[in-house]
């Protein structure tokens, strides 16, 4: 049981000039080269300053956490989503101690770790890859730990109880290596050793993202399973929003080393604190466009749209917003609403749905409406988006408007 906490957490990888075919000697040189070093010494300055630092291409350095401040209750799961290189796995590495974060402190139960040694914070890892030792049989994968640690007495019971835990049909995987084993068989060893070292944190980077659909949402189960007999704190890594949804009891969405929002699906997908994390929570994403408030409405290209009270109140007359409105909350009006062309229809036969690709005016618009509207390319629709789901973010900031 643990309570994971980052505060203000920070670390910077420096991007060393690798050029092709170099060797040590020209690869400390270029290290030492002036805009080099110096350019280093620059960027630890300015982080001690808090000041924001270059992109990495101006400077060679990747901000990989940026100041991440992130609670995991105890026993709660947290699935981190985000894109490509965003951060998400350097942030498991900072929790698991495989990597010193530049700043900050991590906390488990109020218990300072940075100084810590990985394999003193009880925790259980599980990658993408399996990283299982392949010539050795699926047991002694399990057992391995106990014995590099002499606690060779307790692998009977540890891995009776762990078959227990793992289910129908893990027995017979354990007399097999893992070469042999398919890949969801191997992501089920994978996952067993880390049960059988009893962690009182589980870090899970994507360990499905190999895996093909129905392994995918077989293991998902499992998985779920384990995280909710036990409560063990998990922090989960996925690209799969499903998966996010499916595991997670809140969802922390992060952008370029930082977290955008923290919250339960509903929140996140209800009210996006930004327009990042509306575009990225949601399937297919937000619609977003582009305008001008004038009195007691905001303009678009196309259409015209009447502000609440609220914002009415809020927002001063010529202020740049952004429209959201999720392809789900749009209808197709008989008469009314903002006329569009219909450009290419997908149907989604299990949700007896599908998603309308239009154009109004010049600008794309996607909406997932019932099977019954029979539309083909070259129709033109009245759109009408739901007032109460219209969301608006402020078009410098990004930020949501209330
Ligand atoms: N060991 C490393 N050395 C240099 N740069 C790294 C290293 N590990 C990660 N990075 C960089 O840090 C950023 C975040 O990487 P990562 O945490 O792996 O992202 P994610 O898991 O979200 O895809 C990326 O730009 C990546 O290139
Ligand atoms: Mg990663």
């Amino acid at each position: 049981m643990a309570e994971i906490r980052l505060e203000k957490v920070t670390k910077v990888f420096w991007e060393m000039p690798r050029a092709a075919g170099m060797g040590l000697w020209d690869q400390i040189k270029a290290m030492l080269r002036p805009h080099g070093y110096s350019a280093y010494l620059r960027q630890v300055s300015a982080l001690e300053a808090g000041r924001a630092v270059g992109t990495p291409e101006s400077t060679g350095y990747v901000k990989a956490m940026d100041g991440v401040d992130l609670l995991i209750r105890d026993g709660e799961t947290i699935s981190l989503v985000g894109p490509s290189a965003c951060g998400k796995t350097t942030l498991l590495r900072v929790v698991a101690g495989l990597l010193e974060p530049d700043q900050g402190q991590i906390y488990f139960d109020g218990r300072p770790m940075v100084a810590v040694p990985a394999k003193d914070r009880g925790i259980g890892m599980v990658f993408q890859n399996y990283a299982l030792y392949p010539h050795m049989r699926s047991f002694e994968n399990l057992a391995f730990t106990f014995r590099v640690r002499d606690r060779e007495e307790e692998i009977p019971e540890r891995v009776r109880v762990t078959s227990e835990i793992m289910g129908v049909g893990f027995q017979v995987l354990l007399s097999r290596k893992p070469p042999t084993l398919s890949g969801g068989e191997q992501q089920r060893v994978a996952i067993a050793r880390c049960i059988v070292r009893d962690p009182s944190v589980f870090l899970f980077d994507e360990p499905l993202a190999n895996l093909d659909a129905k392994l995918r949402s077989q293991t998902r189960v499992e998985i779920k399973r384990l995280l909710r007999r036990f409560a063990i704190t998990a922090i989960y890594v996925t690209h799969d929003q499903v998966e996010a949804i499916a595991l997670g009891d809140r969802i922390a969405v992060m952008k370029e080393g930082q977290i955008s929002q923290v919250g339960t699906y509903r929140e996140v997908y209800g009210a996006p604190a930004n327009t990042f994390v509306a575009g990225f929570v949601g399937s297919p994403a937000m619609n977003f466009y582009g305008g001008e408030v004038a009195n007691g409405q905001a303009r678009f290209a196309d259409f015209d749209w009447p502000l609440s009270q609220a914002l009415r109140s809020g927002i001063n007359v010529g202020r740049r917003v952004v429209l959201g409105i999720r392809p789900e909350h749009i209808t197709i009006g008989e008469n009314e609403g903002i006329s569009a062309l219909v450009e290419v229809v997908e149907p989604l036969i299990n949700e007896r749905a599908q998603i309308v690709h239009v154009t109004l005016g010049q600008e794309p618009c996607v909406l997932k409406i019932g099977r019954h509207f029979p539309l083909i390319p070259g129709d033109r629709v009245r759109l009408q988006f739901d007032p109460q789901r219209v969301q608006f973010f402020d078009a410098g900031t990004e930020e949501r408007l209330e």
